[in-house]
Protein backbone atom coordinates (compact mmCIF):
# COMPACT_ATOMS: atom_id res chain seq x y z
CA UNK A 1 0.00 0.00 0.00
CA UNK A 2 1.27 3.74 -1.00
CA UNK A 3 3.10 5.90 1.82
CA UNK A 4 0.87 8.54 1.72
CA UNK A 5 2.50 10.34 4.96
CA UNK A 6 3.75 14.15 3.65
CA UNK A 7 6.52 16.27 5.27
CA UNK A 8 5.75 19.79 4.25
CA UNK A 9 8.27 22.05 5.00
CA UNK A 10 8.80 19.95 8.52
CA UNK A 11 5.44 20.10 9.19
CA UNK A 12 4.09 16.11 9.55
CA UNK A 13 0.78 15.09 8.65
CA UNK A 14 -0.49 11.31 8.00
CA UNK A 15 -1.44 12.36 4.31
CA UNK A 16 -1.14 15.31 2.09
CA UNK A 17 -4.94 16.50 2.32
CA UNK A 18 -5.33 19.67 4.67
CA UNK A 19 -8.70 21.34 4.52
CA UNK A 20 -7.73 25.31 3.18
CA UNK A 21 -8.79 28.22 5.65
CA UNK A 22 -12.02 28.74 5.31
CA UNK A 23 -15.63 28.33 7.06
CA UNK A 24 -14.30 24.62 7.19
CA UNK A 25 -11.90 25.36 9.85
CA UNK A 26 -13.46 28.19 11.78
CA UNK A 27 -13.62 26.58 15.19
CA UNK A 28 -12.56 23.48 17.20
CA UNK A 29 -16.04 21.60 16.60
CA UNK A 30 -15.72 21.53 12.87
CA UNK A 31 -11.81 20.89 12.53
CA UNK A 32 -12.58 17.75 15.86
CA UNK A 33 -14.96 16.21 13.00
CA UNK A 34 -12.94 16.91 10.22
CA UNK A 35 -10.02 15.26 11.82
CA UNK A 36 -12.10 12.34 12.56
CA UNK A 37 -13.04 12.15 8.99
CA UNK A 38 -9.26 11.48 7.83
CA UNK A 39 -8.09 14.86 7.05
CA UNK A 40 -4.33 15.27 7.27
CA UNK A 41 -3.83 18.86 8.34
CA UNK A 42 -6.11 22.45 8.45
CA UNK A 43 -4.99 25.70 7.84
CA UNK A 44 -7.60 27.57 10.26
CA UNK A 45 -9.37 30.25 9.69
CA UNK A 46 -7.69 33.08 8.90
CA UNK A 47 -7.24 35.42 12.73
CA UNK A 48 -6.92 38.72 12.30
CA UNK A 49 -5.74 41.25 15.15
CA UNK A 50 -6.58 41.58 18.34
CA UNK A 51 -9.71 43.95 19.18
CA UNK A 52 -13.06 43.90 18.12
CA UNK A 53 -13.03 41.21 15.41
CA UNK A 54 -14.17 41.78 11.60
CA UNK A 55 -18.06 42.13 10.87
CA UNK A 56 -19.72 40.39 8.18
CA UNK A 57 -22.62 41.00 6.10
CA UNK A 58 -26.13 39.75 7.42
CA UNK A 59 -27.07 38.23 4.51
CA UNK A 60 -26.17 35.86 1.56
CA UNK A 61 -22.69 35.56 0.95
CA UNK A 62 -22.45 33.36 -1.86
CA UNK A 63 -23.02 33.30 -5.33
CA UNK A 64 -21.96 30.21 -7.78
CA UNK A 65 -22.07 29.02 -11.18
CA UNK A 66 -23.69 25.02 -11.67
CA UNK A 67 -23.40 22.58 -13.94
CA UNK A 68 -26.60 21.74 -16.24
CA UNK A 69 -26.94 18.99 -13.35
CA UNK A 70 -26.77 21.57 -11.00
CA UNK A 71 -23.80 19.85 -9.80
CA UNK A 72 -21.48 23.15 -8.16
CA UNK A 73 -18.92 24.25 -10.59
CA UNK A 74 -17.51 27.66 -9.00
CA UNK A 75 -18.37 29.43 -5.47
CA UNK A 76 -17.93 32.94 -5.25
CA UNK A 77 -17.91 34.75 -1.80
CA UNK A 78 -17.88 37.90 0.22
CA UNK A 79 -16.70 36.70 3.43
CA UNK A 80 -14.12 38.29 5.48
CA UNK A 81 -11.69 36.72 7.79
CA UNK A 82 -12.38 34.83 11.35
CA UNK A 83 -15.49 37.02 12.55
CA UNK A 84 -14.88 35.29 16.67
CA UNK A 85 -12.55 36.57 19.09
CA UNK A 86 -8.50 36.09 18.55
CA UNK A 87 -8.19 34.49 22.21
CA UNK A 88 -11.22 31.95 21.37
CA UNK A 89 -9.94 30.93 17.75
CA UNK A 90 -5.90 30.53 19.89
CA UNK A 91 -7.47 28.57 22.78
CA UNK A 92 -9.25 26.19 20.87
CA UNK A 93 -6.90 26.29 18.36
CA UNK A 94 -4.04 24.69 21.36
CA UNK A 95 -6.82 22.43 22.88
CA UNK A 96 -7.58 20.74 19.17
CA UNK A 97 -3.56 20.62 18.30
CA UNK A 98 -3.14 18.82 21.85
CA UNK A 99 -6.30 16.38 21.34
CA UNK A 100 -4.62 15.75 17.17
CA UNK A 101 -0.98 15.54 17.65
CA UNK A 102 -0.39 13.96 14.33
CA UNK A 103 -2.61 16.07 12.59
CA UNK A 104 -0.97 19.13 10.58
CA UNK A 105 -2.60 22.82 12.47
CA UNK A 106 -1.31 25.89 10.18
CA UNK A 107 -2.62 29.56 11.55
CA UNK A 108 -3.45 31.73 9.33
CA UNK A 109 -2.89 35.10 9.77
CA UNK A 110 -3.85 38.69 8.23
CA UNK A 111 -2.92 41.52 10.50
CA UNK A 112 -1.97 45.28 9.26
CA UNK A 113 1.23 45.76 7.15
CA UNK A 114 2.92 46.98 10.19
CA UNK A 115 6.15 45.39 11.70
CA UNK A 116 4.41 45.91 15.05
CA UNK A 117 1.18 44.39 13.91
CA UNK A 118 3.12 40.78 13.26
CA UNK A 119 5.02 41.24 15.79
CA UNK A 120 2.29 41.29 18.54
CA UNK A 121 0.49 38.22 17.21
CA UNK A 122 3.23 35.59 16.19
CA UNK A 123 4.26 34.90 19.93
CA UNK A 124 0.80 34.38 20.91
CA UNK A 125 0.05 31.92 17.92
CA UNK A 126 3.33 30.25 18.71
CA UNK A 127 1.64 29.18 22.19
CA UNK A 128 -1.18 27.48 20.74
CA UNK A 129 1.63 24.89 19.63
CA UNK A 130 0.35 25.56 15.73
CA UNK A 131 2.91 23.75 13.25
CA UNK A 132 3.15 26.98 11.27
CA UNK A 133 1.96 29.82 9.94
CA UNK A 134 0.22 31.15 6.12
CA UNK A 135 0.42 34.56 5.49
CA UNK A 136 -3.04 35.16 3.84
CA UNK A 137 -1.83 38.32 1.04
CA UNK A 138 -4.62 36.92 -0.85
CA UNK A 139 -8.72 37.97 0.25
CA UNK A 140 -9.39 39.76 -2.96
CA UNK A 141 -12.80 41.35 -0.70
CA UNK A 142 -13.15 43.71 2.40
CA UNK A 143 -9.94 43.36 3.72
CA UNK A 144 -7.91 43.97 0.32
CA UNK A 145 -9.82 47.51 0.95
CA UNK A 146 -8.11 48.14 3.82
CA UNK A 147 -5.12 47.47 3.09
CA UNK A 148 -4.70 43.68 3.67
CA UNK A 149 -4.89 40.54 2.03
CA UNK A 150 -4.57 40.95 -2.18
CA UNK A 151 -3.66 44.34 -0.59
CA UNK A 152 -0.50 42.81 -0.18
CA UNK A 153 -0.50 40.39 -2.12
CA UNK A 154 -0.37 42.43 -5.45
CA UNK A 155 2.92 44.50 -3.96
CA UNK A 156 5.89 42.11 -3.97
CA UNK A 157 7.60 44.75 -2.09
CA UNK A 158 5.17 44.36 0.70
CA UNK A 159 5.35 40.70 0.27
CA UNK A 160 8.83 40.50 1.40
CA UNK A 161 8.93 42.69 4.17
CA UNK A 162 6.57 40.98 6.02
CA UNK A 163 7.22 37.89 5.61
CA UNK A 164 10.78 39.17 6.57
CA UNK A 165 9.08 40.47 9.35
CA UNK A 166 7.75 37.19 10.31
CA UNK A 167 10.54 34.99 10.03
CA UNK A 168 11.96 37.18 12.20
CA UNK A 169 10.20 36.87 15.35
CA UNK A 170 8.74 33.02 14.91
CA UNK A 171 10.56 30.35 15.02
CA UNK A 172 7.50 28.28 13.24
CA UNK A 173 7.76 27.77 9.23
CA UNK A 174 6.51 30.07 7.07
CA UNK A 175 3.80 29.39 4.04
CA UNK A 176 3.30 32.51 2.31
CA UNK A 177 -0.37 32.46 0.31
CA UNK A 178 -0.38 34.24 -2.64
CA UNK A 179 -3.55 35.90 -4.72
CA UNK A 180 -4.30 34.69 -8.48
CA UNK A 181 -5.42 38.30 -8.76
CA UNK A 182 -2.05 39.21 -10.57
CA UNK A 183 -0.94 39.56 -13.95
CA UNK A 184 2.81 36.93 -13.32
CA UNK A 185 2.44 35.18 -10.10
CA UNK A 186 6.07 34.30 -10.36
CA UNK A 187 6.96 37.70 -8.83
CA UNK A 188 4.87 37.82 -5.62
CA UNK A 189 6.88 33.88 -5.23
CA UNK A 190 10.08 35.32 -6.30
CA UNK A 191 9.37 37.91 -3.32
CA UNK A 192 8.27 36.06 -1.09
CA UNK A 193 11.28 33.73 -1.56
CA UNK A 194 13.71 36.70 -1.43
CA UNK A 195 11.92 37.57 2.36
CA UNK A 196 12.78 33.78 3.52
CA UNK A 197 9.61 32.17 3.07
CA UNK A 198 9.56 28.18 3.69
CA UNK A 199 7.03 27.31 1.63
CA UNK A 200 4.04 29.08 -0.67
CA UNK A 201 0.39 27.97 -0.93
CA UNK A 202 -1.93 29.30 -4.10
CA UNK A 203 -4.17 30.02 -5.10
CA UNK A 204 -6.69 31.99 -3.16
CA UNK A 205 -9.82 33.35 -4.56
CA UNK A 206 -10.36 35.46 -8.18
CA UNK A 207 -12.20 38.55 -8.27
CA UNK A 208 -15.54 37.53 -9.64
CA UNK A 209 -19.44 38.91 -10.18
CA UNK A 210 -20.78 35.38 -10.55
CA UNK A 211 -24.19 36.73 -11.72
CA UNK A 212 -26.53 39.62 -12.01
CA UNK A 213 -30.12 39.70 -11.12
CA UNK A 214 -32.33 40.89 -13.83
CA UNK A 215 -35.34 42.45 -11.97
CA UNK A 216 -33.89 44.27 -9.75
CA UNK A 217 -30.14 44.81 -11.54
CA UNK A 218 -28.14 43.75 -8.78
CA UNK A 219 -24.89 41.61 -8.75
CA UNK A 220 -25.69 38.51 -6.71
CA UNK A 221 -25.61 37.73 -3.56
CA UNK A 222 -27.39 40.82 -3.21
CA UNK A 223 -27.64 42.64 0.34
CA UNK A 224 -29.98 44.82 0.24
CA UNK A 225 -30.21 45.74 -3.74
CA UNK A 226 -26.35 46.14 -4.30
CA UNK A 227 -23.12 43.53 -4.61
CA UNK A 228 -19.76 43.60 -4.65
CA UNK A 229 -17.50 41.30 -6.03
CA UNK A 230 -16.42 38.30 -4.58
CA UNK A 231 -13.84 35.64 -4.38
CA UNK A 232 -14.17 32.81 -7.02
CA UNK A 233 -12.95 29.02 -6.09
CA UNK A 234 -14.50 25.65 -6.97
CA UNK A 235 -13.56 23.55 -9.90
CA UNK A 236 -13.88 26.13 -12.10
CA UNK A 237 -10.49 27.63 -10.83
CA UNK A 238 -8.70 24.64 -11.13
CA UNK A 239 -7.29 25.19 -14.09
CA UNK A 240 -5.99 28.72 -13.00
CA UNK A 241 -4.76 26.95 -9.71
CA UNK A 242 -3.05 24.48 -11.95
CA UNK A 243 -1.12 26.54 -13.97
CA UNK A 244 0.06 29.34 -11.62
CA UNK A 245 1.69 26.35 -9.12
CA UNK A 246 3.33 24.66 -12.52
CA UNK A 247 4.64 28.56 -13.18
CA UNK A 248 6.47 28.60 -9.88
CA UNK A 249 7.62 25.03 -10.07
CA UNK A 250 9.57 25.87 -13.19
CA UNK A 251 10.77 28.79 -12.36
CA UNK A 252 14.46 29.00 -11.93
CA UNK A 253 14.63 31.68 -9.55
CA UNK A 254 11.77 29.69 -7.66
CA UNK A 255 12.72 25.94 -8.62
CA UNK A 256 12.53 23.90 -5.33
CA UNK A 257 10.37 25.88 -3.52
CA UNK A 258 7.41 24.14 -1.26
CA UNK A 259 4.10 25.11 -2.44
CA UNK A 260 0.71 23.64 -1.21
CA UNK A 261 -1.35 23.58 -4.38
CA UNK A 262 -5.03 24.89 -3.56
CA UNK A 263 -8.17 25.63 -6.21
CA UNK A 264 -10.39 23.39 -7.30
CA UNK A 265 -9.26 20.37 -5.90
CA UNK A 266 -12.86 17.81 -5.63
CA UNK A 267 -11.09 14.26 -6.09
CA UNK A 268 -8.24 12.26 -5.79
CA UNK A 269 -7.01 13.15 -9.30
CA UNK A 270 -7.30 16.49 -9.12
CA UNK A 271 -4.65 16.44 -6.25
CA UNK A 272 -2.66 14.04 -7.85
CA UNK A 273 -2.50 16.55 -10.66
CA UNK A 274 -1.30 19.51 -8.39
CA UNK A 275 1.02 17.00 -7.20
CA UNK A 276 2.88 15.97 -10.41
CA UNK A 277 3.03 19.63 -10.94
CA UNK A 278 5.20 20.42 -8.08
CA UNK A 279 2.70 20.78 -5.49
CA UNK A 280 4.04 18.98 -2.02
CA UNK A 281 0.86 18.74 -0.66
CA UNK A 282 -2.69 20.03 -1.22
CA UNK A 283 -5.09 22.25 0.28
CA UNK A 284 -9.37 22.02 -0.09
CA UNK A 285 -12.12 24.46 0.68
CA UNK A 286 -15.06 24.33 -1.71
CA UNK A 287 -15.43 20.18 -2.16
CA UNK A 288 -15.42 20.14 1.64
CA UNK A 289 -18.16 22.76 1.55
CA UNK A 290 -20.16 21.09 -0.76
CA UNK A 291 -19.76 17.13 -0.06
CA UNK A 292 -18.86 17.46 3.76
CA UNK A 293 -15.55 16.42 5.29
CA UNK A 294 -16.15 12.42 4.49
CA UNK A 295 -14.93 13.87 0.92
CA UNK A 296 -11.36 13.08 2.10
CA UNK A 297 -12.18 9.33 2.43
CA UNK A 298 -11.95 9.10 -1.65
CA UNK A 299 -9.26 11.54 -1.81
CA UNK A 300 -7.10 9.12 0.52
CA UNK A 301 -8.45 5.90 -1.53
CA UNK A 302 -8.32 7.23 -4.85
CA UNK A 303 -4.79 8.73 -4.30
CA UNK A 304 -3.40 5.51 -2.82
CA UNK A 305 -4.90 3.16 -5.58
CA UNK A 306 -3.47 5.01 -8.47
CA UNK A 307 -0.16 4.87 -6.55
CA UNK A 308 -0.56 1.31 -6.16
CA UNK A 309 -1.42 0.58 -9.65
CA UNK A 310 1.38 2.58 -10.63
CA UNK A 311 3.98 1.21 -8.53
CA UNK A 312 4.77 4.87 -6.48
CA UNK A 313 5.62 4.05 -3.35
CA UNK A 314 5.71 7.67 -1.55
CA UNK A 315 4.70 11.18 -2.02
CA UNK A 316 8.01 11.78 -3.36
CA UNK A 317 7.81 9.33 -6.32
CA UNK A 318 5.20 11.63 -7.96
CA UNK A 319 5.50 14.93 -6.38
CA UNK A 320 7.29 17.37 -9.70
CA UNK A 321 6.97 14.74 -11.84
CA UNK A 322 5.24 16.40 -14.87
CA UNK A 323 7.23 20.02 -14.11
CA UNK A 324 9.97 19.05 -16.55
CA UNK A 325 7.02 18.31 -19.70
CA UNK A 326 5.58 21.89 -18.81
CA UNK A 327 7.26 23.56 -21.94
CA UNK A 328 6.43 26.99 -23.83
CA UNK A 329 4.92 27.04 -27.20
CA UNK A 330 7.29 27.75 -28.78
CA UNK A 331 9.13 24.59 -27.91
CA UNK A 332 6.17 22.44 -28.64
CA UNK A 333 7.14 19.93 -31.64
CA UNK A 334 5.93 21.29 -35.14
CA UNK A 335 6.64 17.79 -36.38
CA UNK A 336 4.59 15.46 -34.60
CA UNK A 337 1.02 14.92 -36.19
CA UNK A 338 -2.44 13.40 -34.85
CA UNK A 339 -5.43 12.99 -36.93
CA UNK A 340 -9.04 12.13 -34.75
CA UNK A 341 -10.76 8.89 -34.91
CA UNK A 342 -14.32 8.28 -34.98
CA UNK A 343 -15.25 5.00 -33.14
CA UNK A 344 -18.35 4.26 -35.30
CA UNK A 345 -19.81 1.25 -32.43
CA UNK A 346 -19.64 4.24 -29.81
CA UNK A 347 -21.00 6.84 -31.82
CA UNK A 348 -24.68 7.67 -31.14
CA UNK A 349 -24.85 9.98 -34.22
CA UNK A 350 -25.43 13.27 -32.35
CA UNK A 351 -23.89 15.05 -34.91
CA UNK A 352 -21.86 17.84 -32.70
CA UNK A 353 -18.79 17.05 -34.05
CA UNK A 354 -19.82 17.55 -37.13
CA UNK A 355 -21.27 21.05 -36.44
CA UNK A 356 -18.24 21.75 -34.59
CA UNK A 357 -16.00 21.32 -37.11
CA UNK A 358 -17.96 22.21 -39.61
CA UNK A 359 -18.71 25.95 -37.83
CA UNK A 360 -15.40 26.70 -36.26
CA UNK A 361 -12.89 24.13 -37.11
CA UNK A 362 -12.15 22.92 -40.75
CA UNK A 363 -14.72 21.07 -42.33
CA UNK A 364 -13.35 17.82 -41.66
CA UNK A 365 -15.94 15.10 -40.66
CA UNK A 366 -19.03 14.25 -43.06
CA UNK A 367 -22.54 14.44 -41.64
CA UNK A 368 -24.44 12.15 -44.42
CA UNK A 369 -22.25 9.46 -46.73
CA UNK A 370 -24.45 7.67 -49.73
CA UNK A 371 -27.10 9.41 -48.24
CA UNK A 372 -27.48 8.70 -45.40
CA UNK A 373 -26.61 9.99 -41.45
CA UNK A 374 -22.76 9.14 -41.19
CA UNK A 375 -19.68 10.85 -39.05
CA UNK A 376 -16.35 10.19 -40.16
CA UNK A 377 -13.00 11.85 -40.18
CA UNK A 378 -12.00 12.96 -43.53
CA UNK A 379 -7.74 12.60 -43.26
CA UNK A 380 -6.78 14.72 -46.21
CA UNK A 381 -8.60 18.08 -44.25
CA UNK A 382 -8.40 17.14 -40.55
CA UNK A 383 -5.22 19.23 -38.46
CA UNK A 384 -5.89 17.63 -35.48
CA UNK A 385 -7.10 20.04 -33.29
CA UNK A 386 -9.25 17.72 -30.95
CA UNK A 387 -12.21 20.30 -30.85
CA UNK A 388 -14.47 17.59 -31.84
CA UNK A 389 -13.03 15.40 -29.17
CA UNK A 390 -14.14 18.23 -26.44
CA UNK A 391 -17.74 18.42 -27.74
CA UNK A 392 -18.51 14.65 -28.08
CA UNK A 393 -20.92 13.33 -25.44
CA UNK A 394 -19.66 9.89 -25.62
CA UNK A 395 -16.48 9.45 -23.46
CA UNK A 396 -13.50 7.89 -25.70
CA UNK A 397 -15.69 8.06 -28.95
CA UNK A 398 -13.26 10.00 -30.74
CA UNK A 399 -9.73 9.52 -30.07
CA UNK A 400 -6.60 11.50 -31.23
CA UNK A 401 -4.27 9.25 -33.21
CA UNK A 402 -0.11 10.50 -33.81
CA UNK A 403 0.51 10.05 -37.08
CA UNK A 404 3.46 7.19 -37.04
CA UNK A 405 6.72 8.95 -38.51
CA UNK A 406 7.53 7.89 -42.45
CA UNK A 407 3.77 7.81 -42.77
CA UNK A 408 1.83 10.26 -45.39
CA UNK A 409 -0.45 13.43 -43.94
CA UNK A 410 -3.10 13.42 -46.79
CA UNK A 411 -3.29 16.90 -45.61
CA UNK A 412 -0.23 18.20 -46.08
CA UNK A 413 1.26 15.55 -48.72
CA UNK A 414 4.25 15.14 -46.59
CA UNK A 415 5.61 12.75 -45.21
CA UNK A 416 5.63 12.76 -41.10
CA UNK A 417 9.33 13.83 -39.58
CA UNK A 418 10.67 11.41 -37.15
CA UNK A 419 13.14 14.61 -35.89
CA UNK A 420 11.79 17.57 -33.21
CA UNK A 421 11.45 20.98 -34.71
CA UNK A 422 9.90 24.07 -32.64
CA UNK A 423 8.78 27.73 -34.22
CA UNK A 424 12.01 28.73 -32.78
CA UNK A 425 13.61 27.70 -36.26
CA UNK A 426 10.64 27.38 -37.98
CA UNK A 427 11.49 29.05 -41.77
CA UNK A 428 8.03 31.42 -41.13
CA UNK A 429 9.50 32.50 -38.01
CA UNK A 430 10.55 36.40 -38.77
CA UNK A 431 13.35 36.11 -36.23
CA UNK A 432 14.93 32.73 -36.90
CA UNK A 433 14.86 34.14 -40.65
CA UNK A 434 17.05 37.08 -39.64
CA UNK A 435 19.09 34.79 -37.25
CA UNK A 436 19.85 32.59 -40.36
CA UNK A 437 20.81 35.76 -42.60
C1 LIG B 1 -16.36 31.18 2.15
C2 LIG B 1 -14.90 31.19 1.98
C3 LIG B 1 -14.10 31.83 2.91
C4 LIG B 1 -12.73 31.83 2.76
N1 LIG B 1 -11.98 32.43 3.72
C5 LIG B 1 -10.63 32.41 3.62
C6 LIG B 1 -9.84 32.93 4.67
O1 LIG B 1 -10.32 33.37 5.70
N2 LIG B 1 -8.49 32.90 4.50
C7 LIG B 1 -7.90 32.38 3.40
O2 LIG B 1 -6.67 32.37 3.29
N3 LIG B 1 -8.64 31.87 2.38
C8 LIG B 1 -9.99 31.87 2.48
N4 LIG B 1 -10.74 31.31 1.49
C9 LIG B 1 -10.06 30.78 0.30
C10 LIG B 1 -9.77 29.28 0.42
O3 LIG B 1 -8.92 29.01 1.49
C11 LIG B 1 -9.16 28.72 -0.88
O4 LIG B 1 -7.93 29.39 -1.12
C12 LIG B 1 -10.04 28.91 -2.10
O5 LIG B 1 -11.38 28.70 -1.75
C13 LIG B 1 -9.66 27.98 -3.24
O6 LIG B 1 -9.82 26.63 -2.91
P1 LIG B 1 -11.12 25.75 -3.34
O7 LIG B 1 -11.29 25.91 -4.81
O8 LIG B 1 -10.81 24.36 -2.89
O9 LIG B 1 -12.29 26.34 -2.60
C14 LIG B 1 -12.14 31.24 1.63
C15 LIG B 1 -12.94 30.60 0.69
C16 LIG B 1 -14.29 30.54 0.86
C17 LIG B 1 -15.14 29.83 -0.13
S1 LIG C 1 -9.58 17.23 -34.85
FE1 LIG C 1 -10.33 19.26 -35.38
S2 LIG C 1 -10.09 19.34 -37.60
FE2 LIG C 1 -9.95 17.18 -37.02
S3 LIG C 1 -12.00 16.43 -37.20
FE3 LIG C 1 -11.78 17.06 -35.10
S4 LIG C 1 -12.52 19.17 -35.04
FE4 LIG C 1 -12.17 18.64 -37.18
S1 LIG D 1 -20.12 13.96 -31.37
FE1 LIG D 1 -19.49 11.86 -30.89
S2 LIG D 1 -21.37 10.75 -30.66
FE2 LIG D 1 -21.90 12.65 -31.66
S3 LIG D 1 -21.81 12.16 -33.83
FE3 LIG D 1 -19.82 12.90 -33.29
S4 LIG D 1 -18.63 11.08 -32.79
FE4 LIG D 1 -20.77 10.49 -32.79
Amino acid sequence: MADLRNNFVGIKSPNPFWLASAPPTDKAYNVERAFKAGWGGVVWKTLGEEGPPVVNVNGPRYGAIWGADRRLLGLNNIELITDRDLYTNLREMKQVKMNWPDRALIASIMVPCEENAWKAILPLVEETGADGIELNFGCPHGMSERGMGAAVGQVPEYIEMVVRWCKQYTRMPVITKLTPNITDVRKPARAAKSGGTDAVSLINTINSITSVNLDTFSPEPSIDGKGSHGGYCGPAVKPIALNMVAEIARDPETYGLPISGIGGITTWRDAAEFLVLGAGNVQVCTAAMTYGFKIVQEMITGLSNWMDTKGHRTLDDICGRAVPNVSDWQYLNLNYIAKARIDQDACIQCGRCHIACEDTSHQAITQYVDGKRHFEVMEDECVGCNLCVNVCPVQDCITMVGLEPGTLDERTGKVVDANYANWTTHPNNPMARQAAE
